[in-house]
């Protein structure tokens, strides 16, 4: 009988850690990580963060340098990336309230593009329809995909794309072109 309170308090106490403590993490454009613990809403007291820097060889652990602020409290932390660093874990420990979070992550697919910019059109000669648009960098690995609608018919999407234009084909004065962007964050 003891084994088993003994079991359920280990594992509601495992459960609320996570659930008010887990500590996302996102590599931004392939130049830094931003790690976040504020997703359930701002907390209402400072915490301690530390993470290994992406190295798993030494267990040593060392404080965010620069933490994300959000009212006056700290929300997150910015850490650097290199890029020859990211097949390897991240181990963070978040303190708080004498409470030590500890958490192993796995950055490979955590990764999020800035969104496409400079978006463009051009028409020429009435006759070509060109939307245009730049990625920040990393355009040999990054695709988009183009929505458009003609008049107010349904939404149609292309097959992800490396190319940054995409040419309207048979354009027509008399018609209301609409495109969307979605910005495809996978990358490697
Ligand atoms: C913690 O965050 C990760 C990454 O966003 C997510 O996959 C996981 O479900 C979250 N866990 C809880 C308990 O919210
Ligand atoms: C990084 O995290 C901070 C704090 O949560 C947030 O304000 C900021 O928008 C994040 N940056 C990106 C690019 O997601
Ligand atoms: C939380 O940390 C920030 C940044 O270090 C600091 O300015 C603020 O006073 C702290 N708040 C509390 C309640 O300790
Ligand atoms: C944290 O630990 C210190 C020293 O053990 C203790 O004095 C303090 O009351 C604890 N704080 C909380 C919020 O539990
Ligand atoms: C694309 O980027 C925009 C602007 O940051 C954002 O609002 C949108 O959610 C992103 N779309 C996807 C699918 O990530
Ligand atoms: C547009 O029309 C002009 C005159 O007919 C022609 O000289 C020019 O080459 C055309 N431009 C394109 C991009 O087709
Ligand atoms: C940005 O887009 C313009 C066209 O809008 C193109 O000429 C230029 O080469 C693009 N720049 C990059 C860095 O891709
Ligand atoms: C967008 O255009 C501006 C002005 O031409 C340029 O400075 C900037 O580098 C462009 N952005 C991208 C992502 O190509």
């Amino acid at each position: 009988m003891f084994g088993i309170w003994l079991f359920l308090l280990i594992s509601f106490q495992g459960y609320k850690a996570s659930v008010t403590h887990n500590v996302t993490c996102m590599v931004i454009n392939l130049d830094y990580v931003n790690c976040s613990w504020s997703e359930q809403g701002s907390p209402d007291m400072n915490s301690t963060f530390f993470h290994n820097k992406f190295n798993t060889q030494k267990n040593h652990m060392e404080e965010c340098s620069t933490y994300l602020l959000e009212q006056g409290y700290v929300v997150g932390c910015r850490l650097d990336y290199e890029r020859a660093a990211r097949f390897r874990t991240l181990i963070t420990k978040l303190v708080f309230q004498n409470k030590t979070y500890e958490q192993k992550h796995d950055l490979k697919d955590r990764v999020k593009l800035y969104p496409p910019a400079n978006l463009s059109l051009e028409m020429i000669n009435n006759t070509q329809l060109n939307l245009y648009w730049n990625y920040s960098k990393y355009s040999h690995c990054a695709e988009s995909e183009v929505r458009f609608r003609i008049n107010t018919n349904d939404w149609k999407s292309l097959r992800p794309r490396q190319e940054q234009m995409y040419s309207v084909p048979f354009p027509s004065n008399s018609n209301t072109y609409e495109f969307q962007e979605n910005n495809n964050t996978d990358v490697e």
